[in-house]
């Protein structure tokens, strides 16, 4: 495992690594690993591909009122959990480096960065395909990991790779949840024990959203109300929305077919939590709904 930080290195590493070791795998995170991130780790070694991981807070796709500053960073703890999977390289460039003085050249995503995270937290989604697209010219790859948990990222970065023509395989791998139900979130990290409790909310009114879905309801506005009325009986959380969306544009559809995603995001005291669920058939495993959600788009 190596780690490296200096750009001009890691081109020339990952080119000279692909002569010998095809395909490249990235995995793109922000550090303070949790075994979400590192199912991802796990799902690119699977695929038997020489693994590079990123860990680079990035900035540009904080907001200005935003954690960045406060964000958890361990790059020890980081580098010591990813020994066992004995990546290749770890790229943990620094913020001057990625954007030095003169940087002015930014991505602009189209509609699908607009609404849900795009619309409360203005610029985010410019800084998240921004970064990536940096990373994937950076790293030359083959594949990219990306986790179901952050859904509107996935589309939104999947809509970019599409339209940029970049070739990239993007794997996108089921989200990891506590016993209870709660999405692993570095940000799970800012919840005190009741708001810690609280914060399942978000998975209960996605699961009544599943529920009524597999009972035959098929109206957004349905599901939406079903969810709304969970969070809103949880005087903890201060909901942001609740929607069933189409995967690829991330619109409301006329009516829900398998492969729609159903979408929350709440404030639980000082932490800010998403998480998501694709519809589909009852029974059906977290890598099949995501195979549903991709060729329904
Ligand atoms: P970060 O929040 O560190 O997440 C890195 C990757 O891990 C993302 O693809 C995210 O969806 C995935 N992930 C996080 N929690 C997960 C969970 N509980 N289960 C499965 N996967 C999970 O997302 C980012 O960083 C950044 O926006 C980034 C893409 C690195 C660009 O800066």
């Amino acid at each position: 495992m190596r780690l490296i930080t200096s750009l001009s290195e890691i081109r020339s590493l990952t080119l000279d690594l692909r002569k010998r070791a095809a395909p490249i795998g990235l995995v793109p995170t922000m550090g303070a690993l949790h075994e979400g991130h590192l199912s991802l780790v796990r799902r690119a070694k699977s695929d038997g591909a020489a693994l590079v991981v990123s860990i680079f807070v990035n900035p540009t796709q904080f907001g200005p009122s935003e954690d960045y500053t406060r964000y958890p960073r361990n790059l020890d703890g980081d580098c010591e959990a990813l020994a066992p999977f004995d990546p290749e390289i770890v790229f943990a460039p620094k913020a001057s480096a990625m954007y030095p003085e003169a940087f002015e050249t930014y991505v602009t995503p189209g509609n699908v960065a607009e609404r849900f995270e795009g619309a409360i937290r203005p610029g985010h989604f410019r800084g998240v395909a921004t970064v990536v697209l940096k990373l994937l010219n950076l790293v030359a790859l083959d594949v990219v990991y990306f986790g179901q948990k952050d859904f509107q990222q996935t589309a939104v970065l999947r809509r970019m790779i599409a339209d940029f023509n970049l070739g990239t395989r993007v794997v996108i791998c089921p989200t990891v949840r506590e016993p209870d139900g709660l999405a692993l979130s570095s940000r799970n990290a800012y919840l005190g024990p009741e708001d810690r409790r609280a914060a399942v909310v978000l998975y209960r009114s996605l699961s009544r959203a599943r529920e009524l879905f597999h009972g035959g309801e098929t109206q957004a506005d349905a599901l939406a109300a079903a969810m709304r009325a969970v969070l809103d009986a949880e005087p903890r959380a201060k909901i942001d929305y609740a929607a069933v969306v189409r995967p690829d544009t991330l619109e409301s559809p006329a009516q829900i077919t398998p492969g729609c995603v159903a979408l929350v995001a709440a404030r639980v005291g000082p932490a800010r939590l998403i998480d998501n669920l694709i519809l589909g058939p009852a029974g059906a495993s977290d890598e099949d709904l995501i195979k549903l959600a991709i060729t329904s788009s």
